[in-house]
Formats: structure tokens, C-alpha cells, sequence
């Protein structure tokens, strides 16, 4: 049947999906399109006129329930740099409670027309459970310890930046606080799809049980984990998220697996090391070490995470004009 000259439908967007929830369904090809959408946003976030007009007339609601400082910055500044109009709005975990006041607030700002909605939530499952009842698209800036998408986008595009090619091959190992990660889980679901292979080293405490099949390797120890790493991503202890002690001690635990001058030497002689941040210096990451821009990616990580964004961003509202019968 031939095609209706004027249908959107033949105009193919960048992103296929309405909403961003985790890196699971996507494939490698959408990875690939929205990083190379981020390395043009990379390059206009460097001049001095860092406007653009593809937000305009559009609403953007971040929806923190969780505290954030450099995500909720980063997609607030992904926002204004594209022209949209911009809200915060961060909720106090303490005051509301789970599910029903989740849904109501989430009606509650439907009914206000926003374009898309940001939402951080400290349970898992908690964002995707919202996008089902909103009408704008929504995006996953991280729900407990399931997914955040944007991060895991943003990693890949710094990796892929600073080696100047795909990620295939490439031997990744995150270390740490596995289990109650959601940068980890977005990170090994991505580095899978592109070709990477990944190991997770960490005490069996903060390790989750399944990784097998996420098809990683699992380490106890730095020296045999680090083996051969090109990358090196390092987590923080999410006590926040910790009921009891995991760990006996931090002395003990920085000793065990903290990163430092000394255990990056069992990695490959150039390998890099990445943080998601907020850093926990002497903790899980010497401090010297974070700062060594030679072996640290971490700068570029914050740098990468707004012309990721910005990117989703366009993404999701272009695929909001092309089909215009879900909006
Ligand atoms: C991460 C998060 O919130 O999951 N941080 C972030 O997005 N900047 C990692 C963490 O909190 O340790």
C-alpha cells in the first residue's frame, strides 16, 4: 500500500518509545542513536550561546522524591539550554507516602499538561507504575535500586568519547555496592548490548543473588577482579538504602575495596576509572586517584550527562510531534 505523503509516520524518530524507563527493551541501535544525538550536544554545550529552541513551548516537570543534587542540576539545565520551561519539584521522602500520594501527585501534575515529566522515586518499580497513568512522556532519573537509564548512557558516552571508538570488547568492571545500585544494573544491561563484557567485584554482601544471569562475571577480590580491566566504574555505599551493616568496617572495607594507586595497578597499564557520584573520598575511592585526569573520567562524566539529556530530551519530544495521536 503506498504511504500518505503528508502521514508523520514516515519521518522515523531518533527514539522509538514513548516514555525513557530503563535501558531494559532497548536495543543496541536506540543506545547508538541517542549517543550520537549527546555528541552533538556535547559539542554546542562548549560554545558560549548554549540556547536552542527545540523545548520551546514545552513543559518539563522534575519530580524528585529522592535527594539529588547533580541529576536533578543536569536535567534542569538540559531543559532550559533547549528552551523548555522548567519546574522542580523535590518531595520530601519523609512526608509522603507510597503509592497512592505517588499516583495522586502524578494526576495532579497530569492535569497541568506538562510535555515530560523527570521523576526520581526511592522504590523500584515506582516510575514505571507512574508513566502508565500520565498522559507526557516520563523519564527514569532513577527508581531504588532498579534502573537509571540516563547514567548508563551517559558512562557509555564518556567511555566511547575518550577511546574514540564503539564499546565492543572492552572489559568493564564495577566495583562495590552492587546490590542496591541502580547505576550498576543500567550499566550491565547497557555494556552488554554494546558489546562489552562486564564483571562486578564486591563483598558477597553487595553482591545481588541472580547476577549469573545478567550474564557477568563475579569477583570476590580486587587483584583477580581487576585483572585486565580497560574500565573501571566504582560505586558508592548506598547506606541510604542499607538496613543494618553490610560491611563491618569503613577502614576495613576501603582496604578491601577501595580504589587506589596501588590495587589499579592489577588493571591494564592505561585503564580508566568512573564514578557516578556523589564520591565517597577514602571510602570507596582514594581521592588523588578521582582527581588524576589522566586516569579519571569522572569530569567528564558530570560534563556528559547534560548533553545526554538533552538529548533523551529531544528525543522524546520529537517522537511526541512525529506521533502526534499519543500526546
Ligand atoms: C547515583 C544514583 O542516584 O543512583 N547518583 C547519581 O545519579 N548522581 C549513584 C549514587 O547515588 O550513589
Amino acid at each position: 500500500m503506498e504511504s500518505n505523503k503528508n502521514s508523520a509516520a514516515i519521518v522515523e524518530p531518533v527514539y522509538r518509545f514513548k516514555h525513557l524507563l530503563g535501558i531494559e527493551g532497548l536495543e543496541r541501535s536506540d543506545i547508538e542513536k541517542l549517543l550520537d544525538l549527546s555528541d552533538r550536544y556535547v559539542e554546542a554545550n562548549r560554545l558560549a550561546d548554549k540556547k536552542h529552541s527545540t523545548l520551546r513551548g514545552r513543559t518539563l516537570i522534575n519530580l524528585f522524591f529522592e535527594n539529588s543534587t547533580s541529576t536533578s542540576t543536569s536535567f534542569e539545565l538540559a531543559g532550559t539550554r533547549l528552551g523548555g520551561a522548567v519546574i522542580n519539584m523535590s518531595v520530601g521522602t519523609s512526608s509522603i507516602k507510597k503509592g497512592e500520594t505517588l499516583i495522586d501527585t502524578a494526576m495532579t501534575l497530569n492535569a497541568m499538561h506538562p510535555d515530560v515529566l523527570v521523576v526520581r522515586h526511592a522504590d523500584s518499580g515506582s516510575v514505571h507504575l507512574l508513566a502508565e497513568k500520565v498522559n507526557c512522556s516520563v523519564i527514569n532519573a532513577g527508581d531504588g535500586s532498579h534502573e537509571h537509564p540516563t547514567q548508563a548512557l551517559l558512562d557509555a558516552l564518556a567511555i566511547r568519547r575518550r577511546i574514540n571508538r564503539e564499546l565492543d570488547g572492552l572489559k568493564v568492571v564495577i566495583c562495590g555496592d552492587i546490590a542496591h545500585s541502580r547505576v550498576a544494573r543500567s550499566n550491565i544491561l547497557l555494556l552488554g548490548k554494546m558489546g562489552a563484557t562486564v564483571r562486578v567485584v564486591g563483598p558477597p554482601t553487595l553482591l545481588p543473588m541472580g547476577l549469573g544471569t545478567f550474564g557477568v562475571e563475579v569477583f570476590h577480590d580486587m587483584e583477580s577482579g581487576l585483572k585486565d580491566a580497560d574500565i573501571i566504574m566504582m560505586l558508592r555505599l548506598q547506606t541510604e538504602r542499607m538496613a543494618g551493616n553490610f560491611v563491618p568496617s569503613i577502614r576495613e572495607y576501603y582496604q578491601l575495596y577501595g580504589l587506589d594507586y596501588n590495587k589499579l595497578k592489577f588493571a591494564k597499564p592505561n585503564a580508566l576509572i568512573m564514578h557516578p557520584g556523589p564520591m565517597n573520598r577514602g571510602v570507596e575511592i582514594d581521592s588523588e586517584l578521582a582527581d588524576d585526569i589522566d586516569r579519571s573520567l569522572i569530569r567528564e562524566q558530570v560534563e556528559m550527562g547534560v548533553a545526554v539529556r538533552m538529548a533523551c530530551l529531544e528525543a522524546l519530544v520529537s517522537r511526541q510531534m512525529i506521533s502526534a495521536g499519543d500526546h
